[in-house]
């Protein structure tokens, strides 16, 4: 197995894959279960972030029992699919961002597999984040599949579950965020320190508290997410195929 897909909220569906089997894989942190299938004759894992019918908020995600689950089954490139708001205004609703940086705004996670012990402590150089030759291989087909994709873009990740105060996105503006969101942080530094390539696609589903001219809710963001998964599905099969 050498590639995974981390479908974020809207991106349920594992059935973009071909004979699909069902994997139970105990961790230290707890079992995972997750689909792994084919598609142009490789075989591709599926994990969706929030469980298959979106019950598992942002802060609840095990979120290192998946990094876990998929070193173990050999996964060593992940394409991850999020939906952000953004604070931006060249970056709206529907559009793509090829995510190279973060602000970690989490506040109750753990974002290390490293906390002494038998695994020790080590400290992993996030420089360079995310993975810039799977960037690349998305970039290129979103130009030629004629997708809105930005191709650099700061992910502010909240610990949520609520939307932020208008006062924090222009906080986060500030500080040189583009777009915010609940779960990039800590899954890209556990496949960072499990030395997995990892890349991101965010699609904003909305502007964010405060640039919206209405309250935000999680509707809009599946109604947007839903209008563009078939953008986002075909934006992640053709890079596999790479
Ligand atoms: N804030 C945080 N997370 C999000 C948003 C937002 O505005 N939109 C989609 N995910």
């Amino acid at each position: 197995m050498n590639i995974a897909i981390i479908g974020g909220t809207g991106v349920y569906d594992p059935r973009i894959l071909n004979n699909i089997r069902e994997q139970v894989t105990p961790t230290p942190y707890g079992v995972v279960r997750f689909k792994t299938g084919e598609y142009a004759g490789k075989e591709v894992a599926f994990i969706p972030r929030h469980g298959s019918n979106h019950s598992i908020p942002p802060h609840l995600i095990n979120y290192r029992a998946n990094i876990w689950a998929m070193k173990k089954m050999g996964v060593k490139n992940v394409i991850a699919t999020t939906a952000v708001g953004s604070l931006n205004p060249d970056m709206k609703p529907g559009d793509f961002v090829l995510i190279d940086q973060f602000l970690d705004f989490v506040k109750n996670r753990t974002t290390t597999f490293y906390e002494g012990g038998s695994r020790g402590v080590a400290h992993v150089d996030v420089t360079t984040p995310y993975c810039p030759s799977i960037r690349n291989v998305l970039a290129g087909e979103a130009k030629e599949l004629g997708i809105s994709l930005h191709q650099q873009g700061t992910y502010v990740c909240t610990e949520g579950p609520r939307f932020e105060t208008p006062a924090e996105i222009k906080m986060f503006a500030k500080l040189g965020g583009d777009v915010v969101g609940m779960t990039n942080v800590p899954e890209v530094i556990l496949a960072r320190e499990a030395e997995m390539c990892y890349a991101t696609v965010s699609m904003v589903t909305n502007f964010a508290a405060g640039i919206s001219p209405q309250p935000l809710t999680h509707h809009e963001v599946l109604e947007t997410m839903q209008a563009n998964t078939e953008n986002i599905k075909q934006l992640i099969l053709t890079a596999i195929e790479r």
